[in-house]
């Protein structure tokens, strides 16, 4: 699809501006919101190491931060074949995906893989629990 081969494009461009002086290891995602929009997110690490920010949240966050909440796409792209979100990140996700949000795993844009946040994090605690 010409759509997620693009954003997978933009994430590769971008993954370089990672910030990773400690682990070296770069990672990107790019989002699409419903309304059209595309926000763009890096790791950036601290010398605390527990600080550190992941390209996921960084992405989502300036997103959120814009006004919008509704995600068509999470692609995300590392220094692994496949990155895949980290623990935290897929609770991060699980807040703002809905069942169509599609979740991509790109190692560039021919292979990628595409999954919910249901797949990712099955049996969730989510905001639905505190309704
Ligand atoms: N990292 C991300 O940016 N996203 C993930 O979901 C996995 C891990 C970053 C955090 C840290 O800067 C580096 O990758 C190595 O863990």
């Amino acid at each position: 699809m010409i759509e997620i081969k693009e954003l997978i494009k933009k994430a590769l461009e971008i993954k370089s501006r990672a910030y990773a002086p400690y682990s070296n290891f770069h990672v990107a995602c790019v989002v699409m919101t419903k309304s059209g929009k595309i926000f763009e997110g890096i790791n950036i690490e601290n010398s605390a190491y527990s600080p550190t920010l992941c390209a996921e949240r960084n992405a989502l966050s300036t997103a959120i931060t814009h006004g919008e909440r509704e995600f068509v796409y999470i692609v995300i792209t590392g220094d692994s074949d496949y990155t895949y979100p980290c623990g935290v990140c897929r609770q991060f996700i699980r807040e703002f995906a809905d069942c169509d949000t599609r979740i991509v795993v790109a190692k560039d844009s021919e292979n990628y893989k595409t999954y919910t946040i249901d797949e990712l994090l099955p049996e969730s605690f989510s905001k639905k629990d505190l309704k």
